[in-house]
């Protein structure tokens, strides 16, 4: 066992996942429970490990070969779970996760499916100076917006904020309301540039995938709305799954149209011939 790749036998150490158990499509929640709820949906589903706050289950959905881990909270267990996956053979991420939403207009329910993000999750920095992009893939988006359109579920498309904190890294008064000043105003400044919501993993998933020529994007569930001041637990999530499940299919069947045409990315061409079958 080397101790700059750590790994229990054939198993990577956090994961406990080995080469084989990983499909090329990976939905990504935060929450070990959202796995199973993923999966329900897949025509065939197994328990491919449980270890820590990443649960693993990988199958086939609609004939796309699927896998669904959790990451945890936060950027950093994030992070472990995606260069794991790296290792094991993944290359397409999408987050599902539940956010909060920084406009007025996005009704507590609401999908969001996040084209970058403002990184503020910390765990970047281990990756890319702070000026690099942590931008979702221009194919995940639209294979994400197109599965919400088929399913008619309202969504939203923008920005992200990934926030290292929940309470205080997104302006919410800590124990005994100690807000530090630079908290004080974070609410109204990211929605004034038109932030669409607060969340805690794309930066560091959307990141990480980019420094390895990966592919990445998410959909966000909103349970709360932090300018109107709602918060309904497991809001939209149910549709924030179908949709990123949906998106699965629609990817892999890009993928394969690429592959016949031999083209790198995906182009109109795909997309006509896809329509046309
Ligand atoms: N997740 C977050 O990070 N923030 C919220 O307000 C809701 C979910």
């Amino acid at each position: 066992m080397s101790a700059s790749k750590p790994m229990v036998g054939a198993k990577v150490y956090h994961l406990m996942a080995g080469s084989g158990d990983i499909a090329p499509y990976v939905l990504t929640p935060g929450d070990p429970d959202r796995v199973p709820r993923i999966a329900k949906y897949w025509d065939n589903a197994r328990q491919v490990a449980v270890h820590r706050e990443y649960v693993t289950y990988t199958g086939t959905y609609k004939g796309a070969p699927i896998s669904a881990v959790s990451t945890g909270i936060g950027g950093p267990a994030a992070a472990i779970a995606i260069e794991e996956l790296l290792t094991l053979g993944a290359n397409t991420f999408i987050r599902v996760g539940t956010t909060g939403a920084l406009q007025e207009w996005i009704k507590v329910g609401d999908v969001i499916i996040n084209t970058g993000a403002v990184r503020l999750d910390g765990a970047s920095n281990a990756y890319a100076m702070p000026e690099y992009p942590a931008v979702a893939s221009y194919d995940v988006v639209l294979a994400l917006i197109t599965a919400a359109e088929q399913l008619g579920v309202r969504y939203h498309v923008g920005l992200t904020a990934s926030t290292a904190d929940f309470y205080v890294g997104q302006g919410r008064p800590s124990f005994n309301d100690y807000l530090p000043p630079w908290s004080r105003d974070l609410v109204n400044t990211l929605s004034s540039m038109n932030v669409l919501n607060f969340e805690m993993e794309a930066a560091t998933i959307y990141t990480i995938a980019n420094v390895h020529g990966a592919r990445a994007g998410g959909i966000m569930a909103a349970i709360a709305n932090r300018k109107t001041n709602e918060f309904i637990p497991d809001a939209g999530v149910e549709d924030a799954i179908r949709v990123a499940n949906e998106a699965v299919r629609i990817l892999h069947e890009w993928d394969t149209i690429k592959s016949e045409l031999k083209l790198r990315y995906l182009t109109m061409d795909v997309i006509k011939r896809w329509i046309k079958q």
